[in-house]
């Protein structure tokens, strides 16, 4: 292939990026988008303070302009997130006990009910565990609701939306010897042995020098995806630049394609200048929109399936 969701399409892939609502009106990048990716995730548009900013007011605006952009052009979307401890809305942020669970349950409904057979994976859970040594939950307002509230989440979006894969996403879950890796892998076990609706693990892959690409990358997904479940690459991007960026990049591509279960790969932006950091070069094509190094070898990695 020539193009970065044609090469991932030859091994039954696909290759997707974060898209923002406030950057379709740039012809640069809409053009690349267009071109070189066949699935979208809003950076930040999905998100419970975007979707509910007043409790049971829903505002699907900006979601709906990357939804519908992208499905014109022949795109899926990965839904990007329905519960999260974060990007919560200010009403939600001081709730607790049974109101926030229900508040959060009815956002859960509400959100996939109205994109219902829309969407190819919703993250129904985003970065509920804790870094560390821990390999536990991380303290947030939901956990505090109750240990079930994931799973909870879990067959509220079932209910809501039975076709969409339903994916935990989280980030330094990549090393397989790192205790929150281990943490996620024993919930999802355990979800799978009780029947509890999940189908996928989306692994973010935000990587930097303080948290390169594991060389044990292939194991982790490997061992996740050996517990039944789908996994993704869900929020790529490697600081640094030339010929050892375009390196990890071909890493993260091959450890994704020697697992079979390992279904696509998501960019956390298109262009440098698009990223969520504030400086580095993290992503495949320049602030001018040229193909990086990075971009090159994770073609030629694509390609070499
Ligand atoms: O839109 C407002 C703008 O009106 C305002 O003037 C400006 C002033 O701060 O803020 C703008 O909102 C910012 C928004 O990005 C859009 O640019 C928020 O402050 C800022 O917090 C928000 O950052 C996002 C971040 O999630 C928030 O958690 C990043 O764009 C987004 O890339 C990042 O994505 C997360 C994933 O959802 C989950 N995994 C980690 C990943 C990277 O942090």
């Amino acid at each position: 292939g020539t193009t970065l969701a044609a090469s991932a399409a030859e091994s039954g892939r696909y290759f997707g990026t974060a898209v923002a609502a406030n950057k379709l009106g740039d012809s640069t990048y809409v053009g690349i988008l267009n071109r070189e990716f066949d699935m979208v995730t809003a950076e930040n548009e999905m998100k419970m303070d975007a979707t509910e900013p007043n409790q049971g007011q829903f505002s699907y605006g900006n979601a709906d302009r990357i939804v519908n952009q992208a499905r014109n052009q022949g795109k899926r979307v990965r839904g990007h997130a329905l519960a999260w401890h974060s990007q919560q809305p200010g009403w939600m942020q001081n709730m607790s006990g049974t109101a926030l669970r229900n508040a959060m349950l009815n956002h859960v409904t509400q959100v996939a009910t109205y994109y219902r057979g829309k969407i190819y994976a919703w993250d129904v859970v985003n970065e509920a565990y804790a870094d560390g040594s821990s390999g536990g939950r991380r303290d947030s307002n939901l956990q505090r609701t109750g240990n079930d509230w994931i799973e909870a989440a879990f067959r509220a979006a079932r209910a809501a939306d039975p076709n969409a894969k339903l994916c935990y996403n989280d980030y330094n879950t990549d090393n397989w010897s790192h205790a929150k890796t281990q943490g996620v892998y024993r919930m999802v076990q355990d979800f799978k042995s009780r029947g509890v609706p999940i189908d996928c693990v989306g692994f973010q892959a935000h990587f930097n020098s303080g948290n390169p690409v594991p060389s044990n990358y292939h194991t982790t997904l490997q061992n996740f995806a050996n517990l039944g479940v789908d996994v993704q690459i869900t929020e790529l991007d490697i600081e640094g630049s030339g010929s050892t960026q375009a390196q990890q990049y071909q890493g993260v591509v091959q450890a994704c394609l020697a697992v079979t279960r390992c279904t696509g790969i998501t960019v956390w932006g298109i262009r440098d200048t698009d990223s969520w950091r504030a400086s580095g070069t993290p992503l495949l094509f320049d602030g001018s929109g040229n193909k990086k190094a990075a971009y090159n070898s994770v073609l030629n990695a694509l390609n070499a399936a």
